[in-house]
């Protein structure tokens, strides 16, 4: 295991403002996200969630703020650097080589065509007996767990998960909770996970940040985040 870094922060977002030509997709969002933890980002339509996500992998440039990585600055990386350092993503629109087979799949991420270490994971995801399937196959559920276990087989650090449980059915999305949980302890990795299914989200997470017109408005605990008036009005109070 590498050395604890002197604070658990392992990504600290600072005032991280992104615009597009006039609309503000994030707006001075503050968050810092610790080591092991499972944090939960929640919030409307547009709220600015995959913006932020697509700004820690690289693939947007934001307009002002920082980001540091174990102390270190992300500025300018390009998304395979972000990657190497130990930075993995899922997609909201999944973005699997559909042609390629599910162990392809996996094999392309690790690097390497090593069938024992992908099969291991494809069982994690109780994907083994798709191994030689094609990716484009398999039942949206099941593509989108192909797609974690892609994203873990770059052995990150810290897992960003975007919709999770999107098209997944109740039973599906117990599965990814207790997943996520496995996951996060026997690969003593960190989890950023962006899903609109509140219940399971106030489950599943150690902290919950709410985002709303690309701003942050809440960061709490769960039960401090659903007691939050603020919350409430914007976005808990039309789930019901
Ligand atoms: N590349 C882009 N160019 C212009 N506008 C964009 C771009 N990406 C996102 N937006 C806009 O930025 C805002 C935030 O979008 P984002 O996809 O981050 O929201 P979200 O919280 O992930 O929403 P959802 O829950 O629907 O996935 C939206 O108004 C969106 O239309
Ligand atoms: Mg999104």
């Amino acid at each position: 295991m590498s050395a604890p870094t002197s604070t658990n922060n392992l990504l600290e977002i600072e005032q991280l403002s992104v615009c597009f030509g006039g609309l503000q997709a994030l707006d001075r969002v503050n968050l810092s996200i610790n080591e092991g933890e499972i944090l939960g980002l929640i919030g409307p339509n547009g709220a600015g969630k995959t913006t932020l996500f697509n700004v820690i992998t690289g693939l947007t440039a934001p307009s002002h703020g920082k980001l540091r990585w174990q102390g270190n600055s992300l500025a300018g990386k390009k998304p395979e650097q972000i990657c190497r350092l130990g930075l993995a993503r899922t997609f909201q629109n999944l973005r699997l080589f559909r042609e390629l087979s599910c162990i392809n799949n996996l094999q392309v991420a690790m690097g390497s065509n090593n069938r024992r270490a992908a099969l291991e994971l494809l069982a994690l995801v109780q994907l083994q007996e798709k191994a030689d399937a094609a990716a484009a196959s398999l039942a949206y559920g099941d593509q989108r767990k192909l797609e974690f276990a892609r994203a873990l087989a770059t052995k990150p650090k810290l897992l960003l998960l975007d919709e999770a449980a999107a098209g997944m059915n109740p039973i599906e999305k117990q599965d990814l909770q207790a997943l996520v949980q496995r996951v996060r302890c026997q690969f003593k990795i960190t989890i950023l996970i962006i899903e609109h299914h509140v219940p399971l989200m106030m489950q599943l997470c150690d902290r919950l940040a709410v985002l709303n017109f690309g701003r942050c408005i809440a960061l709490g605990s769960p039960e401090q985040v659903r007691r939050d008036p603020l919350v409430i009005e914007a976005y808990l109070g039309s789930q019901r």
